[in-house]
């Protein structure tokens, strides 16, 4: 079969029966889906040879890039080994054990013991029976509100949806939950558009946080669970907490007793040059949800870690915890994470993000788009960056209906062999943690050039 006829063969078999995730079934079934067929490093191949340069790490999760044979064999001498067995039974094995043990040497301080899941939300799903389960043996079953942000993402169960900010997420599942409650985000680049005027960010992020605590008594500290927040928020725009914001927020959540949970889904294992989003902003979880990069998306694997207050209570509950997965550390997703992880400390990736690599794609990024007259902001840490696309940088001014512009400039990356994501009007890279020099500039210079094209179209309409 010639390529293009292979390609419209698998086309045809997707739209007959597979779904999609966040998509329109009858629009992308119309367009026809495209066929990725093998990666390698930081670079996809599709079902028509064509080659593309993977600017998001899959899900903001291949941290070691694809094709990395050791993880391949990890896995295939998991499956040769152990298959599969669970751990409900009074059992363990040797993957999942040393997999949890080796992420109590990594995780923040305190943080000794962790439950796994499948998926990241799972994890803060989990995370959240567990806050409730803590406060209930505290005698505290009136606390059971969960505050989090304005464009938080944090998944698609009933639990983590309800969770999520992003407010398209609800109205299909009618969701929120009771029990649900919103703050405000310390989004600063959009703070003159939301209002607050050309206020300086360190302003800012107190002030945000200051909403916490004014949501916190609104809604009375004895009725409130906790706190979710990711160290960044990814999905919701990449958007970076100014230098004041987590130190006021832990001051919050501890005086008003407020469990502190956060989601480092996107953050963990080396994205911002630190293992976690917690050490680079200094951040005590009470618990955390980890997953994506842990496995480096080899496998589905997730884990909640427990810091000390909450290991405490609810390891020394004196009864069954009534909650596991089937494939909770499941032996050959805990071997490829643990392959994973050694992988990551051989390479010396964490490091290599803090002072080499994502300090080089951050200065490149700023020095293209320094005067570029659609590109307002260029923000970033470690190998998260994001550049802002808006109607007048001057005046910090979005363009009307957020998304256009953004899906306009992700559809020039795309062909031209680029993956970068359009978040509104946000454009976002998070390459995976070996991505090269040369490889950098291959991304910036395709990304120019499809923010060139943008704004050429913009000047036609
Ligand atoms: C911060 C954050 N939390 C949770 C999730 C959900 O993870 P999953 O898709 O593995 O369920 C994501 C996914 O992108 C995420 O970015």
């Amino acid at each position: 079969m010639s390529l293009s006829n292979q390609t419209r063969h698998w086309q045809a078999l997707d739209a007959a029966h597979h779904v999609h995730p966040f998509s329109d079934t009858a629009a992308l079934n119309k367009e026809g889906v495209r066929v990725i067929t093998r990666a390698d490093g930081v670079y996809l191949w599709d079902s028509e040879g064509k080659k593309i340069i993977d600017g998001m790490s899959g899900l903001w999760c291949v941290q070691v890039g694809y094709g990395n044979p050791e993880l391949a064999e990890a896995g295939y001498e998991a499956l040769k080994t152990l298959p599969y067995y669970n751990h409900f039974f009074k059992t363990s094995n040797p993957y999942t054990i040393e997999l949890a043990a080796k992420l109590a040497t990594l995780l923040p301080a305190g943080h000794r013991h962790v439950l796994f899941a499948n998926s990241g939300s799972e994890a803060n799903d989990s995370a959240l029976k567990l806050i409730r389960y803590y406060w209930n043996l505290k005698g505290r079953p009136e606390k059971k509100i969960h505050l989090s942000r304005d464009y938080a993402y944090h998944g698609v169960t009933m639990a983590a949806a309800s969770l999520s900010g992003l407010t398209p997420m609800h109205p299909q599942w009618d969701l929120p939950l009771p029990g649900f409650e919103k703050v405000p985000t310390p989004y600063w680049y959009g703070a003159k558009d939301a209002g607050y005027g050309n206020i300086d960010a360190d302003a800012f992020g107190l002030l945000i946080a200051g909403k916490l605590e004014e949501k916190i008594r609104e809604l009375g500290a004895d009725h409130v669970a906790s706190f979710s927040a990711e160290p960044i928020q990814g999905a919701g725009g990449l958007i970076f907490p100014p230098a004041t914001y987590w130190h006021e927020v832990q001051r919050i959540c501890a005086r008003y007793d407020v469990l502190l949970h956060v989601d480092e889904v996107i953050t963990g294992f080396g994205r911002t040059g630190e293992w976690f989003g917690s050490h680079t902003y200094r951040i005590a979880p009470d618990i955390m949800a980890m997953a994506k990069g842990l496995s480096s998306g080899y496998q589905p694997i997730s884990a909640i870690s427990l810091g000390e207050r909450m290991a405490d209570t609810l390891l020394n509950a004196n009864e069954e915890l009534v909650h596991g997965y089937t494939y909770s550390g499941h032996p050959v997703a805990c071997a490829v994470a643990l392959k994973n992880l050694e992988v990551i400390e051989k390479q010396k990736l964490v490091p290599r993000v803090k002072t080499e690599i994502g300090p080089y794609l951050q200065r490149r990024l700023r020095e293209t788009f320094a005067d570029h007259p659609i590109v307002g902001e260029v923000r970033g840490v470690g190998l998260l960056t994001a550049i802002e696309l808006v109607r007048d940088r001057k005046e910090r001014r979005f363009f009307p209906d957020p998304g256009n512009i953004g899906t306009l400039c992700r559809n020039y990356c795309f062909n031209d062999g680029l993956i970068c994501r359009a978040i509104r009007d946000t454009m976002v890279l998070a390459p995976p943690l070996i991505v090269s020099e040369a490889e950098v500039e291959e991304i910036v210079t395709k990304l120019k050039s499809a923010v060139d094209k943008t704004a050429k179209e913009l000047k036609k309409a």
